[in-house]
């Protein structure tokens, strides 16, 4: 049977989105066959189309790393998954648990090795984990790169505990997660945003106060001055452009979840990390252990991911387009029709 799925032939944006026909794959050892229902955007997918990704390819690979849909078949010695399970597919399929290290960090999905924006796709058993059981194939597809980030920084390394500061910046995907996780955690989350409205929709969210960084660029002091003497915790997806601020908004003592590039321009001086004795930890998504530990929370805490728009499998470019133009608020999904 035939099947359709995207490539990207060339590296030279969105226009380059190429959807074309295959036979349905079937399974081999230890695989399973995903029927996908539903797919999720990030930042990084738009980077991968235009060439601007920095890291090594595979040539001609199928877009995007986050899908979610139901298995449909399976090879010999499967026995993690059964036919009718919903599942989503895990970002970086050989890192399971521990910390990350290259091998396990190698074959991240979309780009390094071929991704998920096709009707059927192949994982190894040990690649997937099971949707929480309230949410639905698009709301699923928002999770494996956006929600596990955001939970790696804020209950992994950042040590979540209730009466915690967090600063979170913009209303993207990893931005929102960050924001809810913190705020369940009993956190007092501090957002930024270029957009009034949006602050108050981050607001409604959990965000206790807010402050507009288009309006206000110096905007680090006025947040340390509102916590007084600075956040405990920064999750920093803006990247050189917003670290100097980011500097100025954690406290003493404070820690840095680096994890984007949204504002390229800028330089930072690394003199007040040693100044203020700030950790600094990066970090790429996360394992399939986050994702299960964090699936659990989602479950628990009946939590709904905030998807702005959904568009069909058909118009995946048209999709992409709307994500690059960044009027979004959470996630932008992808629905199979
Ligand atoms: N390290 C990792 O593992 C990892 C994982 C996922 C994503 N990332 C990176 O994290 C970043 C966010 O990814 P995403 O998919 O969540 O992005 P996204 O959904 O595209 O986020 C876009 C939003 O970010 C905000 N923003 C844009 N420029 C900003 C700036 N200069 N300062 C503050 N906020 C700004 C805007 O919010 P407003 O409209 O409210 O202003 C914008 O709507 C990207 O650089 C991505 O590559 C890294």
């Amino acid at each position: 049977m035939k099947t359709r799925y995207y490539h990207l032939p060339r590296l030279t944006g969105v226009d380059a989105l190429r959807l074309d026909e295959r036979e349905v794959p079937a399974p081999g050892p230890r695989e399973v066959l995903v029927r996908m229902r539903a797919w999720s955007l990030n930042y990084r997918d738009l980077m991968i189309a235009s060439g601007t990704y920095g890291r090594a390819l595979k040539p001609d690979a199928v877009p995007v790393s986050d899908g979610a849909g139901e298995v449909v078949d399976a090879g010999s010695g499967v026995t993690r998954w059964r036919e009718g399970d919903r599942v989503a597919g895990v970002f970086m399929p050989g890192w399971i648990s521990g910390p990350p290290t290259a091998r396990k960090t190698a074959g991240v999905l979309g780009g390094p090795a071929d991704g998920v924006l096709a009707e059927y796709v192949l994982f190894d058993q040990d690649a997937l984990v099971a949707a929480p059981a309230h949410l639905d194939s698009a709301e699923t597809a928002t999770l494996p790169c956006a929600a596990v980030t955001a939970w790696h920084a804020v209950a992994v390394t950042g040590g979540l505990t209730p009466g915690q500061t967090v600063l979170t910046m913009g209303s993207g995907g990893v931005s929102l997660f960050a924001l809810r996780f913190a705020a369940l955690g009993g956190a007092r989350v501090f957002a930024t945003s270029s957009d009034d409205a949006k602050l108050e929709r981050l607001r409604t969210l959990g965000a206790a106060d807010g402050v507009n960084y288009a309006r206000t660029p110096e905007w680090g002091r006025l947040v340390a001055e509102a916590t007084g003497g600075g956040v405990d915790h920064v999750v920093e997806v803006g990247g050189p452009g917003t670290l100097p601020q980011s500097l100025d908004a954690v406290r003493v003592g404070g820690r840095i979840s680096l994890i984007g590039v949204l504002a390229q321009d800028g330089v930072a001086d690394p003199s007040a990390v040693l100044r203020k004795g700030i950790t600094l930890q990066g970090m790429f998504v996360g394992s399939r252990e986050m994702f299960e530990q964090m699936n659990r929370a989602i479950e628990h805490h009946r939590l709904r991911p905030t998807i702005d728009r959904a568009f069909p499998f058909t118009e995946a470019p048209a999709a992409y387009r709307y994500f690059a133009g960044r009027g979004h608020f959470g996630k932008v999904v992808i629905t199979a029709e």
